[in-house]
């Protein structure tokens, strides 16, 4: 048997154009553009990259956008004063924090300085505890891209038995939520799990966001499961530089029913899913119900 290999550089294409086919009735509405703000604290060149990439997506699709960023010095008080700017900015629909911040800043602070209904990470301690009482509010992207990769390879998660082996409040902790209100039965494993691949063998859709390069042994992925892979480490191999999951892809591709790749599984799926909470969050704040866009 060999996996259905889950495209989510497809799969987020297309949401990208219902999205910008989505953007019309609001500005009709309202006179403008959905607005997203992007801030980035300091010279990380991976973050540069992502926020880069954010902000251009969101202008291709036709967002407004705004970027800032700050220097590696910048203080708590500096990044707060430019978060209590972007919250009282009507034409700021959404605001992202690029994490990691430098060590003197602190990120939880930071966070739940965001105003709820414009915060499209969906980090804040209001929207994580509304996903946690099963209330609509804005979801975290990368699990929500991993739920719409999901449900795009399964006629149902009712009852399935669900493992999602890292418990970050990014990615582990939302994942198994939304599992949870789609009625899947949820395993969430850690470090400190006993017996992790008897865990694994067991579940119908496996989630690895534990960031360590091919942890996740193919052999233990049940026959026609859907495994969904976060990770991205960068290993050399044979000489040559490769991005690789938390999941032994080749050997797990043998045993999944469906399977996403990376490259071109999550990560598109993550950067789209922003957009949709963009666009979502836009509609909210301003009184009308968010188009259903998956
Ligand atoms: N850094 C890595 N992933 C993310 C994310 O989803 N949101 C933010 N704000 N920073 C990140």
């Amino acid at each position: 048997m060999s996996a259905r290999i889950i495209d989510g550089k497809a799969y987020a294409a297309s949401l990208g154009e219902r999205i910008t086919g989505a953007l019309a009735p609001f500005v009709e509405k309202t006179g403008r553009r959905p607005g997203l703000a992007v801030v980035l604290v300091g010279a990380d060149p991976a973050s540069e990259v992502y926020v880069r990439s954010k902000a251009k997506m969101a202008k291709q699709l036709g967002m407004e956008s705004f970027e800032h960023v700050l220097p590696e010095t910048a203080t708590q008080e500096e990044l707060l004063g430019l978060i209590a700017d972007l919250n009282a900015d009507e034409a700021v629909d959404g605001i992202l924090v690029q994490l990691p911040l430098p060590g003197h800043l602190d990120a939880s602070s930071v966070i739940s300085a965001i105003e709820p209904a414009k915060d499209v990470d969906g980090l804040h301690p209001i929207n994580a505890g509304l996903l946690a009482s099963g209330l609509p509010g804005l979801v975290s992207c990368t699990p929500l891209g991993c739920l719409m990769l999901i449900k795009s390879a399964r006629e149902t998660l009712s009852g399935a038995e669900a493992i999602v082996v890292g418990r970050s409040i990014l990615v582990g902790k939302p994942m198994a939520q939304l599992l949870l209100a789609e009625n899947a039965t949820v395993t969430i494993a850690h470090s400190r799990t006993r017996d992790l691949a008897s865990r694994v063998r067991q579940a119908d859709i496996v989630v690895a966001a534990v960031g360590q390069a091919e942890m996740i042994k193919g052999d233990w992925v049940k026959p026609g499961a859907t495994v969904i892979d976060v990770g991205t480490s960068r290993l050399l191999r044979d000489g040559k530089k490769t991005l690789v999951g938390d999941v032994e892809f080749d050997r797990a591709a043998k045993q999944a029913g469906a399977i996403t790749p990376v490259p071109g599984g999550v990560g598109p799926m993550t950067i789209m899913s922003l957009m949709h909470n963009a666009l979502v969050a836009a509609y909210q704040r301003k009184g009308f119900p968010a188009p259903a866009l998956w």
